[in-house]
């Protein structure tokens, strides 16, 4: 049996039970994410973070029973979409959290919101989905593409950069990244001086792209990689020997502590910006890491604290109240708490998450590499981006 089947079958026959506040209510939870493919490890430390909450908060919630349905999108949107129809038509989940790839989420939306099925999104950040194609049932508890991104660009220019040349895969969430990386870093003073998109899943030697960046003469590259792609351009980066000649910055999942170590001495000093570093000193963050790495033997990272989150999100939900799907839409649009991250809670104008944003370093501590906070921007809000609820 491969590891994913043993992970539907376990899924599939998943009921936590929880204690009664009040009503017994049945809710059928559809994970949907990539268990195959580039983001393949990126979706599993998302379930482990959201079964994480369901186990410590589950006894909150009144006798209800939280069943979980598994489906892998294999991060391929036609894939995302039909596995999308057979959870909300086939299994009648009351709701769906998860969703990896922007290019996903995009695919989804419509069918999504026309079958009025609250969506928790577990990582893609997609900024039409809390923009110009909101949805009242579409809520996030991870990060948009421009706001984890826009605060680098002032970040960077007052740090001395002025020149910057950026890379990314070319599909939604590249586009978006760069795109937004770009207009806070020119609206600060700084100059993109050349950009390049590589095809998405497919691109394995790097070397043409970064002879082409070299050859422009930067400050600096900016670049947003992740998963496997992340790995295969952060160890190329090194090996090309570009780490002396161009420092290195992107956006955090570049060196997310799920592979930070898979890169080895590559990531050190790769300065990054994301809403979540295993790092943060604080309570809520210590129990967290704690609770995490006893269950998994590693340090969460920003996929897992976003599944945790996810997983919160629906407790209070449940608790505030809601017993089908337009009530959970609408609790989940209103939820608020102290997470891992910091103090989390949605904006009614976009239902994105308002959060916190990390500036940090890659360096080496210990036991393997560690992420040193540099600085931290407070309460990134996206603008409404054409937003109409
Ligand atoms: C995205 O497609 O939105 C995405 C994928 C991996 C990490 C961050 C964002």
């Amino acid at each position: 049996m491969t590891r994913l089947n043993r992970f539907l079958l376990a899924g599939a026959a998943m009921l936590l039970a929880a204690p009664s506040v009040g009503q017994a209510e049945d809710y059928k939870v559809g994970l949907l994410l990539p268990y195959s493919g580039v983001y393949a490890a990126l979706g599993q430390e998302i379930d482990d973070g959201f079964m994480l909450a369901l186990k410590e908060r589950g006894g909150e919630i009144a006798d209800a029973q939280i069943e979980v349905v598994r489906e892998d999108t294999e991060v391929k949107p036609p894939v995302g979409l039909s596995k999308a129809r057979k959870l909300i038509l086939q299994d009648e989940i009351d709701v769906m959290v998860g969703i990896v790839s922007s290019g996903v989420l995009g695919a989804i939306r419509d069918f999504v919101h026309q079958s009025g099925t609250p969506l928790i999104v577990a990582n893609a950040g997609n900024d039409d989905a809390t923009g110009a194609r909101c949805s009242a049932y579409i809520t996030r508890q991870s990060f948009s593409n421009g706001q984890v991104n826009r605060p680098m660009g002032p970040w960077m220019f007052e740090n001395g950069i002025k020149t910057v040349y950026t890379l990314a895969p070319d599909y939604a969430a590249g586009h978006q990244m760069i795109d937004n990386f770009k207009a806070a870093f020119e609206e600060a003073g700084g100059k993109v001086v050349g950009q390049e998109f590589t095809p998405f899943q497919t691109t394995k030697d790097f070397g043409p792209y970064l002879t082409k960046a070299k050859a422009a003469g930067p400050d600096a590259i900016f670049v947003f990689y992740a998963g496997g792609e992340a790995i295969s351009f952060v160890k190329q980066y090194a090996s090309f020997g570009l780490s002396e000649e161009v420092p290195l910055y992107g956006s955090g999942f570049l060196t997310s502590p799920l592979y930070v170590n898979a890169e080895g001495p590559a990531a050190e000093g790769v300065i990054a910006g994301l809403h979540y570093i295993p790092t943060l000193d604080t309570p809520e963050n210590k129990a967290f890491v704690e609770a995490y790495t006893r269950d998994h033997g590693k340090a969460p990272s920003e996929y897992a604290v976003q599944g945790y989150d996810a997983g919160q999100a629906l407790v209070e939900a449940i608790k505030s109240g809601a017993t089908d799907k337009e009530a959970l839409a609408a609790a989940l649009s209103k939820v608020s708490f102290t997470s891992p991250r910091g103090p989390v809670e949605i904006d009614p104008a976009t239902n994105n998450i308002v959060q916190n944003i990390y500036v940090f370093e890659t360096v080496a501590g210990s036991d393997g590499l560690t992420q040193k906070l540099l600085g931290t921007v407070e309460a990134v809000r996206d603008p409404v981006n054409g937003c109409a609820m």
